[in-house]
């Protein structure tokens, strides 16, 4: 761990709790329209579930990410060019990074996580998989600004954001982020985002909305977390999972619903919810060619190519640092 090490990422109080996930959740249960930043989802169980969700039938980014990554090495050997430090925001426990790492020739690999377990067990298989690879893990919330090793501080760096997480951001969130990868990575970066597409109703609401249910145990975790973690006493049997399409805002949002009238308390604050009334626990936005661009050129970042799938469910877009000469 070259950079930040040491870095203290949870804040947590005398009794062990989480502070950032107890200001969030009683801040968020006391708006007239309840909501929950969507990061807490991610606890143990949580991050399991969201794996899980990666292969349900209905829930198609994943593969279809997968598949371009698969059939267009090529294509972004020759659009990115060898010896770049590859650096994946995110990184987790991703199957994808070894279909782009065998593509590119890459100088380094720097996985940013803020997990640190799966951040070592991600770099270990990849160390035995890329032997002559320098990889350079480093534990750091991205959200923020992040040190990169100096190891790399000389290499052209290629960001790596798959899997449409950006889309788990609003606009002026995401935008922000995208401007701090661009500080982070340099001006000679590149940048290599996936971005879900915009489609058919029906497909995008069974997506998350699963048959057998594992999205919507996905979102009532959160409920069961705020209960274990931060002494809550919510019924979750009489909250239900909600997936919908927004089309104004091009985005599925998650919410739990109360399915009678409820009174409970979390962390010592007592909280009611009517019969109907929701807790918002996700967006996931979805793009066009248009919007996509749009919100990569707000950030500084200029597309150059764009990939999708055999089917159009999903687009992987190449953007660069540079400004082009272009511009008026
Ligand atoms: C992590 N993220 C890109 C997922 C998505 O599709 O928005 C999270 C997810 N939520 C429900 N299913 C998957």
């Amino acid at each position: 761990m070259a950079a930040n090490e040491g870095l203290k990422l949870v804040e947590r109080g005398e009794d062990g709790v989480d502070l950032a996930f107890r200001a969030d959740v009683l801040a968020g249960l006391s708006e007239a329209q309840k909501a929950i930043p969507a990061r807490w989802l991610y606890d143990d169980a949580g991050s399991q579930l969201f794996e899980d969700i990666t292969g349900i039938p209905e829930y198609y980014p994943t593969r279809a990410e997968t598949e371009i990554l698969r059939e267009r090495g090529v294509q972004f050997a020759e659009a990115i060019g060898p010896g770049r430090a590859v650096v994946e925001f995110g990184s987790g426990s991703s199957v994808k990074t070894p279909l782009l790492l065998n593509a590119i020739a890459p100088g380094a690999y720097v996985p940013l996580d803020i997990s640190g377990d799966f951040l070592r067990a991600a770099a270990a298989d990849l160390v035995v998989q890329f032997p002559g690879l320098p990889i350079h893990p480093v534990e750091a919330d991205f959200t923020k600004h992040v040190a990169l090793p100096d190891e790399v501080a000389s290499m052209p760096k290629l960001g790596f954001f798959p899997g449409s997480t950006i889309g788990n951001m609003v606009p002026r969130t995401a935008v922000d982020l995208l401007r701090e990868m661009r500080g982070t990575l340099g001006d000679e970066a590149m940048l290599l985002i996936g971005m879900d597409l915009i489609k058919d109703v029906g497909v995008l609401e069974a997506a998350y909305d699963d048959a057998a249910g594992v999205t919507g145990e996905f979102n009532l975790n959160l409920a069961r977390r705020i209960n274990r973690e931060l002494d809550g006493t919510i019924p979750v049997e009489k909250l239900r999972h909600v997936a919908r399409w927004d089309d104004l805002y091009a985005r599925i949002e998650m919410h739990l619903e109360a399915q009678e009238d409820l009174s409970f308390s979390v962390a010592g604050s007592d909280f009611t919810m009517t019969k109907g009334e929701t807790i918002h626990t996700e967006n996931s936005h979805k793009f066009d060619q248009r919007s996509s661009y749009m919100m990569l050129l707000s950030a500084g970042w200029t597309p150059c190519e764009r990939w999708t799938d055999s089917d159009g469910r999903f687009s992987l877009i190449l953007a660069e640092a540079a400004i082009p000469r272009s511009a008026p």
